[in-house]
């Protein structure tokens, strides 16, 4: 029995780890942003013209389900870049 969870937990992270490691840094957002939850990607896309614009417009969002977003200013920039590329 330990030894099963032992296996499905490294089993667990090695298949998880990965995966979160090289999702791109906009989809995150695209959870999120694909139209009906939030505005789309490219309805943000439309509506600012830099990344810059971008992680100030969100930053300003009093919306909660933005707090995780904005509590990570690094990955916000980054996946503004993305987006706005
Ligand atoms: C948990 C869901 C969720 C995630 C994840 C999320 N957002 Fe949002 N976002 C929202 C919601 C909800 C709004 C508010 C929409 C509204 O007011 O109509 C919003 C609003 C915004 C706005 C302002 C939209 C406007 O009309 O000006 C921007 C910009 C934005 N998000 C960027 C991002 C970026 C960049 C990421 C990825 C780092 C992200 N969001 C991740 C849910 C999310």
């Amino acid at each position: 029995m330990k030894k099963l969870l032992l296996a499905m937990t490294t089993l667990a992270l090695v298949t998880l780890i990965p995966a979160v490691s090289m999702a791109g840094d906009s989809d995150t957002c695209k959870g999120c942003h694909n139209g009906s939850v939030a505005p789309s990607i490219d309805t943000l896309k439309g509506k600012y013209k830099t990344a810059d614009e971008l992680v100030a417009g969100a930053k300003n969002v009093q919306n909660p389900m933005m707090k995780a977003a904005q509590a990570d200013e690094a990955k916000l920039k980054a996946a503004a870049a993305e987006i706005m590329k």
